[in-house]
């Protein structure tokens, strides 16, 4: 083929999958097979791997998802993002077109009625009918730059079909379907992994995801609702925003309906509440809007919401069932909460088989018992809440619940406090282990440059670390496979672990995210201490009798190190080469104030700090006549100068050294 035929072959078949997949995705009508489908993109794919320079970011092809990034950038919003005022009743909506009409001074108003859809609002931008970039809501003035996930969306036109508009930008909602929502959760289930809470967070989550791959496979569609620049066609109305945004190739919700009078949009309502349940995708109300745009200017905007719409809510969904038992989860912090297992029961298109039942006083309040008949609500989420309980259907079979004494995760003793009770297995427990990593990783414990929360979060759902001890097994070809990550930044991350590997007594205590030990308990208690192995031994009234030590957290100590469990982990992370320094040699310091200038080759400044603070030692930030000793690493700062000039004692890294020995 000529270089010309290529381009027009690639061109023609571009045409014909985006034809295609409109007809699949918007129209729900599709023309031709699947596996044609598939054949047309693997025909255009690969001549576009032949052909790189023929490569578009507007391409059918680049909706499978393209490069990981770093994190999102900002985007600024063409107008600020506004939201909608509620309105809960039928008195309120008439009192809303009431307002509307007298601002106006009109007798009559039409409305068009929206689905108030439970999704993501997305602002959408376009150059030359080509889509150049999309954006979430976040504060309603700046979003962040989601443009890679959502171009992976079908329903999303990367050209417009009516290409005369040279610029437009628009606004609308992103929604998980219901099934793809429930085929989403079903399979984190399976590959335990924390399942979404309700469409809307699987939403957010899917298009937050720095893999624009992930967002691919996660099946969201997007609805437009709302022009708000654009170059070429006058609108005068809502309606005909809608039926250019329809030109255009957008996906608009079948259910918009044009109103003559606020009556006819309460009736919508009615209908729409009711039938809700046969929608495949959450609203949790109408939108009312007023049809003229040149009313729009006059009504204006209150503070965050505008004059011209009203958002008329729907009543949250009950429906009665049977509490079959009440469990205990383990939260990701170590929280205890009480949930209950429903006989499975369908609140508005989702079957509920759990309720949480918050804590022991949210269930003595409402007495709820096991073989309770219940109320149950459904407020957009999934799990939901137990409303009340039908105490004439007793029989007197039913149980009171009872929390555990011990975690049903890990088997640790159970803490109590008021009406809360916490998992004491600190980094132990399994439940919570994604947070008690990041918390061990963390600047007060073993301060571990460049293993983020965000990275923790990575390398927990790929396997890489599943316990603490992990995170000292990481290899740096493990790091190597994944997105983003290439050889400098892998071995900064695995140089910067080693180091960690040093570190001091308190700093390791309170890694290991004790209930009641803080920063300041871990330092008194490694005060007291001459190494970790001698307070794993130590009584329960020992520990109390330490001056600051509670007794809530003597026993909080005294029941992690309780089991085997804590021994064998003190074990491994020794093994891997972890060096907790003995801090015996505390108040070797004493009186003493230390001041840094320069990088430290074996020393972090705040592990240097740790040191010098664990033998009763003083750091400070300025030079003042305080100052015992700058301490000089590799390029000193000015403090190097100024110290001389005053005549400051200055030593070395080595010298230190030898002072911490
Ligand atoms: S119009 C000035 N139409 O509701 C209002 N919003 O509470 C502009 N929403 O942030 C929005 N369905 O995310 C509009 N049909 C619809 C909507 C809708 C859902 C969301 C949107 C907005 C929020 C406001």
């Amino acid at each position: 083929m000529t270089s010309e035929s290529v381009k027009k072959k690639i061109e023609e078949l571009r045409r014909q999958i985006e034809h295609h997949s409109r007809l699949y995705y918007i129209k729900d009508r599709p023309e031709i097979s699947d596996s044609r489908y598939d054949e047309l993109f693997r025909e255009l794919k690969s001549l576009e791997e032949k052909y790189p320079e023929l490569k578009d970011a507007s391409s059918p092809t680049m909706r499978v998802g393209g490069v990981p990034r770093e994190g999102f950038s900002k985007v600024k919003h063409a107008g600020r993002m506004l939201s909608l005022q509620a309105v809960h009743t039928k008195k309120d909506a008439l009192g809303f077109d009431k307002r509307c009409r007298e601002t106006l001074g009109v007798d009559k108003l039409d409305y068009i009625c929206e689905p108030k859809l439970d999704g993501l609002s997305v602002e959408l931008r376009y150059e030359k009918g080509v889509f150049i970039q999309g954006a979430t809501r976040g504060d309603g003035i700046i979003g962040e730059d989601i443009t890679e996930n959502l171009r992976t969306i079908r329903s999303i036109p990367l050209k417009l079909r009516d290409t005369n508009l040279n610029h437009l930008v628009v606004r609308g909602e992103v929604v998980m379907l219901l099934k793809d929502f429930q085929e989403l959760n079903k399979k984190h289930i399976k590959e335990n992994k924390q399942a979404f809470a309700n469409p809307r967070n699987a939403a957010a989550g899917s298009l937050r995801q720095l893999d624009p791959k992930i967002a691919a496979g996660r099946g969201l569609t997007a609805f437009i609702y709302e022009v708000i620049e654009s170059s070429g066609r006058k609108i005068k109305t809502q309606e005909e925003s809608l039926e250019l945004l329809k030109d255009c190739g957008f996906m608009i919700n079948a259910e918009i309906r044009h109103s003559d009078s606020i009556k006819e949009a309460i009736k919508y309502h009615s209908g729409l509440e009711r039938g809700r349940d046969k929608l495949d995708y959450e609203i949790d109300g109408i939108v009312i809007k007023v049809n003229n745009l040149a009313y729009h200017d006059v009504l204006g905007v209150r503070s965050t919401t505008p004059r011209w719409a009203a958002a008329f809510k729907f009543e949250p969904r009950k429906e009665t069932t049977i509490v079959e038992d009440i469990v205990v989860q383990v939260g990701r912090t170590g929280t205890l909460t009480p949930v209950a297992l429903l006989r499975p029961v369908e609140v508005g298109g989702v079957t509920v088989s759990r309720a949480t039942l918050h804590n022991m006083d949210e269930i003595e309040r409402k007495d709820i018992r096991i073989k309770d008949k219940v109320k149950v609500q459904r407020a957009g989420d999934v799990i939901p809440q137990v409303i009340s309980v039908d105490k004439e259907a007793r029989t007197g079979n039913e149980e009171k619940f009872h929390m555990p004494g011990r975690c049903p995760v890990c088997g640790s003793p159970v803490i109590h406090e008021d009406v809360y009770y916490f998992c004491g297995g600190g980094i132990l427990c399994p439940a919570r282990m994604k947070e008690s990593i990041k918390h061990f990783a963390s600047k007060n414990a073993m301060d571990i440059e460049g293993l983020s929360n965000k990275t923790i979060e990575l390398f927990f759902d790929r396997g890489l670390i599943k316990a603490v001890p992990d995170i000292y097994k990481l290899k740096k070809e493990d790091l190597l496979e994944l997105p983003g990550w290439q050889e400098k930044s892998a071995q900064k991350l695995i140089d910067s672990i080693a180091k960690s590997k040093s570190t001091t007594l308190s700093r390791f205590i309170f890694g290991l995210g004790l209930r009641h030990v803080g920063r300041h308990l871990a330092e008194v208690l490694a005060a007291n201490f001459k190494d970790i192995d001698e307070l794993r031994k130590a009584k329960r009234g020992e520990l109390e009798g330490i001056k600051e030590i509670g007794p809530k957290a003597a026993e909080s100590v005294s029941d992690f190190f309780s089991g085997g469990k804590s021994l064998k982990i003190i074990e491994e992370l020794k093994k891997s080469g972890l060096k907790i320094h003995n801090e015996a040699v505390r108040g070797k310091l004493k009186n003493l104030t230390f001041l840094f200038t320069g990088t430290l080759p074996s020393f972090s400044r705040n592990l240097a700090q740790a040191e010098v603070e664990a033998r009763g030692g003083q750091v400070s930030s300025t030079l003042s006549g305080k100052v015992d000793y700058l301490v000089a690493g590799e390029l000193p700062g000015s403090k190097f100068k100024k110290a001389k000039e005053k005549g400051v004692k200055i030593i070395s890294e080595d010298e230190f050294k030898k002072l911490l020995k």
